[in-house]
């Protein structure tokens, strides 16, 4: 299947082309909720869950960045029936990260601001690949902590000695105009992803020449940062306006006419 292309249709028609066991990793962000009225709005969530399982290679990753809507006084729990349907299907519901935004919209009413969105990461197996972001250790050589003693004492699982140590799984954010992207463009899309939590992801689950697929590309987020980090790409965007948008904020971005336009 041509890769470096998105597709100008429903995903599921898009993974319909594609063999099973064939993709390294998935990134997305769905529409949920109804929360935005996006052009073309088509998600049959149960289907897309099903064909995403098939077309995942074995150790591949899906991470399912996603909130709830609040409709008519509640938060409607969609993430968590998602997050549990990826699992009946076959799924490892692999980590709840959260993606916690540093400058979220205030909200009035009585509820305190909603600052985070979950990335689920679902795995097909276990994950065949993991390079873990590191942060400086404080104490060296005491990186991994195993369990308490019964004496209280902090049993610690000896490791080389390091300076780095793993980050925790809450990836903090600024979020919003000129902070999210630099490209003017992709903010003619109403929910686009800050492209720093794409490459911090993709360099997480994948290595390069790995194949990343998005199956709600929106403005083109996914694909501008796979391809900045080599790995290749495929997307696939339900409405051709954004798709257009998408092109444009490609184009700067490769050098040779990587992208094909639909
Ligand atoms: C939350 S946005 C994704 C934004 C993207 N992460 C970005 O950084 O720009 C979801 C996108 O899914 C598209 N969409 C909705 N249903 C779809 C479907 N069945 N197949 C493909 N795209 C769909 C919408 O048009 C919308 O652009």
């Amino acid at each position: 299947m041509e890769t470096e292309k998105i597709h100008n249709e429903n995903c599921l028609i898009t993974m319909g082309k594609m063999p099973e066991n064939y993709v390294d990793f998935v990134i997305t962000s769905p529409p949920y909720d109804e929360i935005r009225n996006y052009h073309g709005y088509n998600f049959e969530f149960e289907e897309i869950a099903k064909e995403l399982f098939r077309v995942v290679k074995t150790g591949g990753v899906v991470v399912w960045v996603v909130a709830d809507a609040t409709i008519n006084g509640s938060e409607t729990g969609t993430s968590f029936k998602q997050a549990l349907f990826f699992k009946e299907i076959g799924f490892r519901l692999h980590d709840t990260m959260i993606y916690y935004k540093n400058n979220p919209m205030p909200q009035t009413g009585n509820r305190y601001h909603q600052h985070f969105e979950y990335m689920f990461v679902f795995s097909k197996g276990c994950p065949k690949t993991f390079n873990p972001i590191t942060e400086p250790t404080k104490y060296q050589g005491l990186a991994n902590m195993k369990n308490r003693g019964q004496n209280g004492s902090l049993d610690y699982e000896k490791v080389e000695r390091t300076t780095e140590k793993k980050v925790g799984n809450v990836f903090f954010y600024s979020v919003g105009g000129g902070i999210s992207t630099k490209d003017k463009i992709a903010y003619s899309h109403p929910a686009i992803f800050p492209e720093k939590l794409v490459a911090d992801q993709i360099k997480t689950w994948t290595n390069e020449k790995d194949l990343v697929y998005d199956p709600f590309m929106g403005s083109g987020t996914t694909a501008k940062i796979a391809h900045l980090l080599n790995r290749k790409w495929i997307g696939s965007e339900i409405s051709k306006e954004y798709v257009q948008i998408a092109a444009e904020r490609l184009r700067k971005h490769t050098a040779n006419n990587l992208f094909t336009e639909i």
